[in-house]
């Protein structure tokens, strides 16, 4: 099976956010499991340094409209999987290091051009229409980014079009713009209808993967049900209940090689399932490292945007009482500046007990990841969350809002049913309900055998891709058999 997988980001190449880690670590899965997948990313200045210093090529050089376009065929670094760029300087050899925004934390003015000719070079590319020797039975969509993917392969309009799979990694972010910019694109106008692209007087790109896919996914099957409800489905929630034969949830997983406490780079000293000596080391080299006040005071991590989805009021409201018991925090972060502001000035006044490190640091989340003995994602709500599953390898219990991929991940001891209980999960939207968990963990902290056990149960479990991968695999086959649906 040949997969084209469309998206916008890609680690190691351009991150923002939970899509780069899946938008390497899946298609190399995929991979694995014998398949051809194949992706497809914007030519932002970063991929294309990395492609020439690989030594890669121009495959074809064509002009489309008013732009100058050329496809490059490369690696992903350090991986076997085929990375295919879209050089259009006029459009992504951008100064900033962000894909969507300047350096002003701005979103760029020409996004809607720019990842509309983004979708027509992969829906040509698709097509078989660049003189490529190689096209794809599936395209796989990522996000409002590629949106527009699926209207273009319609297969009412072109019938050898190959299947198309849209998933959903946050329905919050919609690719919205005015009916202006809808004309400026050209798009046909039987397009500007609520059926279509059109949501409450604007141009949706997001709607388009959801209404033109022949299959939708979304990244966990408790996220899968939650946006079929007005609380969690964005204005579209009625759509996606019409198309909820079509829209299976599919946990993903995590990069195991990567992320895996036996040897981690990161690290100076290891630990893994069954030998979890060395984690205290790990705690008491990052409390130096952060200038944190030496000794046992639990230590609470936080990595992640600094955004409102995150659950950053409820963080903020609980750190007090947390700090004025004697607790540690060690949060790692970058995004609005209300919310660091707020950090920088708790950091300020509580410098032994709170480490606040804003940007983005690779080897700190690692580091933070490992020396922890709680994780805290209070998330309003979360598609998925990789943060979590990254926290359980590492045998650092997570302290959850039980929403999405983290009510499918992270299994609380007084709702245990299975005896798999690895974390604390609280239910209710309030801060109270968060601080409650937290000291409901503190409480089993003190016992070891309670805490050892929960550390067992988090690091045994298996986070890989290995089976994940296998029901997209499924999901792939069963559209190439004209069967959209992933389970019979
Ligand atoms: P989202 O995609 O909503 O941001 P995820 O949990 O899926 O959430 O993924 C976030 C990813 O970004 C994780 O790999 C996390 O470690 C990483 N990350 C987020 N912020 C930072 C940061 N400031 N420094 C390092 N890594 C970060
Ligand atoms: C999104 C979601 C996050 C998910 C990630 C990867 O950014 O916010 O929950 O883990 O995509 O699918």
């Amino acid at each position: 099976t040949r997969i084209l997988f469309v998206t916008s980001e890609v680690f190691p190449l351009v991150k923002t956010g939970g899509l780069a880690d899946v938008s390497s670590s899946l298609p190399e899965a995929l991979c694995k499991l014998g398949m051809d997948c194949q992706i497809l990313l914007p030519g932002y200045p970063a991929a294309l340094k990395a492609a020439r210093a690989a030594g890669s090529r121009r495959k074809t050089r064509f002009r489309f409209g008013q732009y100058d376009v050329a496809l490059w065929q490369t690696r992903l670094p350090d991986t076997a999987v085929t990375l295919w760029l879209i050089d259009c300087p006029a459009l992504f050899d951008r100064s900033s290091d962000s894909p969507y925004q300047n350096e002003k934390g701005e979103d760029w003015w020409d996004n809607a051009h720019r990842f509309h000719l983004f979708a027509r070079i992969g829906a040509m590319m698709a097509l078989g229409q660049l003189g490529l020797p190689w096209q794809p039975d599936i395209v796989h969509c990522n996000d409002w980014q590629t949106g527009l993917i699926p209207v273009f392969l319609d297969n009412t309009q072109h019938q050898h079009a190959p299947k198309t799979v849209f998933t959903i990694h946050n329905l919050a972010y919609q690719g919205l713009f005015s009916q202006e910019t809808f004309r400026a694109l050209g798009l046909p106008d039987y397009l500007w209808r609520f059926e279509f692209l059109e949501f409450h007087e604007q141009l949706s790109f997001l709607k388009g993967g959801l209404v033109f896919s022949d299959a939708i996914t979304t990244v966990s099957p408790s996220y899968a049900d939650e946006i079929q409800t007005p609380w969690f489905g964005n204005g579209l929630d009625g759509l996606l209940r019409h198309r909820s034969g079509h829209l299976h949830g599919i946990l993903n997983g995590i990069d195991t090689r990567a992320w895996n406490p036996e040897q981690d780079p990161w690290l100076d000293v290891h630990y893994g399932p069954g030998h979890l000596k060395n984690k205290a080391q790990c705690k008491a080299k990052l409390k130096q490292e952060l200038g944190l006040e030496p000794g046992g005071a639990p230590l609470l991590g936080f990595v992640g945007r600094l955004v409102e989805q995150k659950g950053l009021d409820w963080l903020l409201a609980v750190m007090l009482p947390l700090l004025n018991q004697g607790c540690q925090f060690a949060v790692l972060g970058a995004g609005q500046s209300h919310y660091q502001d707020r950090l920088q000035e708790l950091a300020r006044e509580w410098q032994q007990q709170l480490s606040l490190t804003l940007g983005y640091h690779e080897g700190l989340a690692h580091k933070i990841t490992a020396g922890c003995d709680m994780f805290l994602m209070p998330s309003q709500f979360e598609p998925c969350g990789l943060n979590q599953m990254y926290s359980l390898r590492y045998g650092t219990i997570p302290v959850v809002h039980g929403v999405g991929g983290l009510n499918d991940t992270v299994f609380d001891p007084s709702e245990e049913v299975t005896g798999k209980a690895n974390g604390f999960v609280f239910r209710e939207p309030t801060a109270d309900a968060f601080l409650t968990a937290i000291q409901r963990a503190l409480t089993a902290k003190a016992s070891a055998k309670t805490w050892r056990r929960l550390q067992d149960n988090a690091m045994a479990a298996d986070y890989s891709w290995k089976h994940r991968a296998k029901e997209y695999a499924t999901l792939y086959q069963n559209l190439i058999t004209g069967d959209g649906r992933l389970h019979e």
